[in-house]
């Protein structure tokens, strides 16, 4: 086999096989396909793209590149959830206590951020003490006897995907359906889920602008999950303004913390309801989305949820006091007040503005190496549909030591990001599609 065959194939529209899929991904592993052969290849597929078939194999190759979790020895069906990204997006710290106190095991491996602002790990570690880095063993003990853990991701996962990915994002290889598919599915079946749910963001602040698109990629991602015999489903919601108020790291903690308490913002709670129930369907634990999201709005009500991130967090060395009280959390210094020029409805908020603003105040790195802040962010005050009137507060920049042209670049973007309208707007749906 010669790997500039495999290239023509599929420049000229073929379908490539198993075994040219495995050749092609195992000598680039292994160092014996040199890059600029798989860029050709990958801007193929970009054009030619891929057929499920194709695309399956694709994922598995990946996800045999490295190590493979082992979640056997936890018992149930353990259910993962993986969102696209999206700014504000901190449905992972509602639902790993949430739908563990609904006895789904969740055994998560989840990211640092890798745009604008945190992923999940920098979220989690805003709470004194929360230790991300475990072994195997007291993972899977931790998820045993309290039902949850939330860990970094650790040891050689898909290393295949790692340097795709790395190559694809300097040769405008990214945008493609099949390889993104791939990308992310070939992660979660190496994390070793038994089931996935999929939330994929859609609009202005997400990585899939239309709902067209949005729709493609959950059912290649769908249809991979099948294909490996991993039950999956993907919901479509919206990113056409942030979810919940708060943007970064500690704020996204202290609003997790009052959803799980049943007074959070209703979007951030509906959404964590809508995904959660998939999960509790899945994992055997309902019968169907009205019955799970009965059990969990009665977690909520009874306070187990929150007893349950408590027990999470003391777990993984946390300081449980600042979950008792959420005023404990890292606070910044200085609170500014953005305010609206004119009166009228909010119309939009534009969400990768905002994810970009707090990374400006240090919410989210800038580069690989940039330690960030875990007090600072944005809080929205106003969000679509909202009523303003001139002079009113529609955010608050939560500033630490951040340079003051930064900072004043901040404050422009967010005032950029908001759309006022002069006639009431309506809100847009939180979930647009249910792709199984
Ligand atoms: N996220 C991934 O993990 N892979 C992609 O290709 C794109 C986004």
């Amino acid at each position: 086999m010669r790997a500039v065959d495999i290239i023509q194939k599929k420049r000229d529209g073929g379908e490539l096989s198993s075994e040219e899929i495995a050749y092609l991904i195992q000598g680039y592993s292994r160092g014996d396909i040199p890059d600029y052969q798989i860029s050709a290849w990958a801007m193929a597929v970009y054009f030619q793209g891929m057929n499920a078939r194709e695309t399956g194999d694709l994922t598995l190759e990946m996800a045999k590149s490295g190590d493979q979790v082992d979640l056997s020895p936890i018992a149930g069906i353990k259910v993962d959830k993986h969102s696209t990204g999206g700014v504000g997006d901190k449905t992972t710290v509602v639902l790993a206590p949430l739908v563990a106190a609904a006895g789904v095991p969740v055994a998560k491996m989840s990211g640092r951020g890798l745009g604008h602002t945190g992923g999940t790990i920098d979220k989690l570690e805003s709470i004194s003490g929360f230790s991300v880095e475990m072994d195997r063993e007291r993972f899977f003990a931790q998820v045993g006897e309290i039902g949850a853990a939330v860990i970094g991701q650790s040891g050689n996962i898909t290393p295949a995907d790692k340097k795709l990915y790395a190559l694809r994002d300097v040769t405008a290889t990214v945008e493609s359906i099949p390889l993104i598919a791939s990308s992310v599915m070939s992660k979660k079946i190496a994390a070793g889920a038994d089931a996935i749910v999929l939330d994929v963001k859609t609009g202005s602040g997400a990585f899939m602008k239309t709902l067209d698109d949005s729709i493609a990629l959950a059912q290649a991602m769908v249809d991979i999950g099948t294909h490996l015999g991993r039950n999956t489903v993907a919901v479509i919601s919206d990113m056409d303004q942030p979810l919940g108020f708060g943007i970064g790291n500690a704020l996204e903690i202290k609003e997790g913390i009052e959803t799980l308490k049943g007074q959070g913002p209703k979007d951030l709670e509906e959404v964590s309801l809508i995904l959660g129930s998939h999960m509790l369907v899945l994992g055997g634990k309902a019968r169907d989305e009205a019955e799970a999201r009965a059990i969990l709005k009665s977690h909520i009500a009874d306070g187990t949820a929150l007893e349950k991130f408590k027990q999470m967090v003391d777990a993984q060395s946390g300081d449980v006091t600042q979950i008792e009280s959420p005023d404990k959390l890292p606070a910044a210094k200085r609170l500014i007040e953005v305010k609206a020029a004119a009166a009228g409805y909010v119309d939009g908020i534009q969400a990768e503005e905002i994810g970009i603003a707090a990374m400006l105040l240090g919410a989210g790195r800038e580069t690989k190496e940039s330690v960030i802040d875990l007090a600072v962010g944005i809080y929205l005050t106003k969000k679509v549909g909202d009523a303003v009137a001139a002079g009113e507060t529609l955010a608050v920049l939560h500033v630490n030591d951040a340079a003051e042209d930064k900072v004043a670049e901040a404050e422009s973007k967010v005032i950029e990001a908001y759309r006022i309208s002069s006639s009431p707007v309506v809100p847009p749906p939180l979930v647009y599609a249910l792709v199984t």
